[in-house]
This record gives structure tokens, sequence and C-alpha cells, in this order.
């Protein structure tokens, strides 16, 4: 396979100003602030997200039914703790013959964007995807989706058109010790930074509290 999310080696430079990006495994206990991301969508972006214009109760209903146990949802998180960016893998179901596949679902919040957590949520996501048997990554999206067909084309997938539609796919290769180990430590490195900026915020907290909270909160 030579498309460079399959790749081993696959570089995570030049994204967010040369630091790897950290991206979360997200729980059931995080329903609250998925809901809260997806409802910051415009209308706009809720249609390029989900395919369809998606009022505020559809997005609930879809939280709400989020299977975390079949399903993977990463997170990336602001240093106010707020999710940012979010993609859900969804395992399709297997049919006897056919390459088992996920498909990718992909938001992050306007201010968020043009710094990586796009690229990093779908390599994050290619990764997982490898180490846990899947061969094939799927993308649907409008054909005037120009950023997720850009995200898609530089991840060197196969976009196919249709009647306004793009499917993009993308043929993963097998696990390899150095996907394992990628994904460990991706999980480790995010794992230390919402601690870190757990700790920076409750510690922020604390002196606004001792000093009175100041106006304008750079
Ligand atoms: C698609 C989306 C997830 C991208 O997130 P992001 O964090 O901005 O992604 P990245 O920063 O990794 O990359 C964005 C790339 O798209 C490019 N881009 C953005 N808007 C573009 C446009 N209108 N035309 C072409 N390229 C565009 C950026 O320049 C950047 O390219 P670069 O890395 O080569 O500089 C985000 O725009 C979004 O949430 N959109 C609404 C929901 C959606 O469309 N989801 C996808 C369908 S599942």
């Amino acid at each position: 396979m030579h498309n460079k999310l399959a790749n081993d080696h696959l570089s995570s430079a030049p994204y967010f100003a040369r630091k790897a990006v950290p991206v979360r495994e997200l729980h059931a206990g995080h329903r609250n602030e998925i809901l809260s991301h997806l409802l910051q969508l415009n209308n706009e972006d809720r249609r390029l997200r989900f395919g369809t214009q998606t009022p505020d109760e559809v997005i609930a209903l879809y939280v709400e039914r989020l299977d975390f146990n079949k399903d993977t949802i990463f997170g990336i998180f602001n240093a106010e703790l707020n999710l940012v960016g979010m993609a859900h893998l969804a395992y399709l179901p297997e049919a006897k013959g056919r390459p088992r596949a996920a498909e990718f679902g992909v938001s992050v919040l306007p201010e968020a964007r043009a710094q990586g957590l796009g690229t990093a949520l779908l390599k994050r996501s290619a990764v997982h995807s490898r180490n846990t048997r899947i061969e094939t990554l799927y993308v649907h999206c409008l054909v005037s989706n120009k950023a997720m067909l850009h995200l898609a084309q530089k991840a060197d997938m196969l976009v196919e058109y249709a009647y306004g539609d793009a499917d993009a796919y993308l043929k993963l290769s097998p696990a390899s010790p150095a996907t394992i180990v990628e994904e460990a430590a991706n999980e480790q490195w995010a794992d230390l930074d919402y601690a870190m900026k757990s700790n920076l915020k409750q510690s922020k907290q604390a002196w606004w509290w001792f000093l009175g909270r100041p106006k304008l909160v750079i």
C-alpha cells in the first residue's frame, strides 16, 4: 500500500506547529462534551458533517445512540478542556467476501481549523483501524466539501464521485509493531496533555478565587 496514512514511518510534521496533536479516545462519560461540540456547529457545517440538514434534536439522538463498545470516538481538547475536534469511526457490518471496513466522520470547531486537527484525527483513525484489523477506511461527503476532499486527497485516498456525493477510500495495510507503538504513544501523550491542561485550569481557577477573576482572560 502506498498511501501516506498507511505508512509506518509517516511523519506527523508539519501539522500543528510541528507538535504532535494529542488525540484522546472518548468514552460514554464524554457524551455531554460531544453534544456540546456538535451543537456548536452551524447549519452549513452540520450539513457537511452529516450530509443533510441536522436540527438539534437529531444531534441529541445521534449522541444518545453512540455505542462506545462498538465504535470508536476520538477527541481533541483545547486548553480550556473544550472538545474542539472529534471523529467517529463507525465499524461497518461485516459481509462475507468483503474487506472489513469502517466509516470516518469528523468535525472541528471553526476557531480550531487549519491547524492540522482534522488531519490528526484522520491519521489516528487510520492507525486505530489498522490495529483493529480494518482493511478499508471510508469517508462519505458532499462534493462541495472542499476541506474534507482536500484532507482525503492529501491522505492519498481514492475518491469516487456520484450525484453530488463523494466517497473516499483508503486501503490499509495490516497492523505492525510500529502502528501498535504509535497508537499507544499517542494515547499516553494525549492523557498527559489532558492532565496538564486540567491542572493548569484548576490552578487558574484557584488564583481567580484568591485574587478575583480578571476582566479580560487571555
Ligand atoms: C473538514 C474539517 C474537519 C477539517 O478540519 P481542519 O482541522 O481544518 O483540518 P486540517 O487543518 O487538518 O486541514 C485542513 C486542510 O483543508 C484545507 N482547506 C480548508 N478549506 C478548504 C477549501 N475550501 N478548499 C480547499 N482546501 C481547504 C486547508 O488549507 C488545509 O490544508 P493544508 O493542511 O494542506 O494546509 C473541518 O473543516 C470541519 O469540521 N468541517 C465541517 C464538518 C465536515 O465537513 N466534516 C467532514 C465530513 S465527515
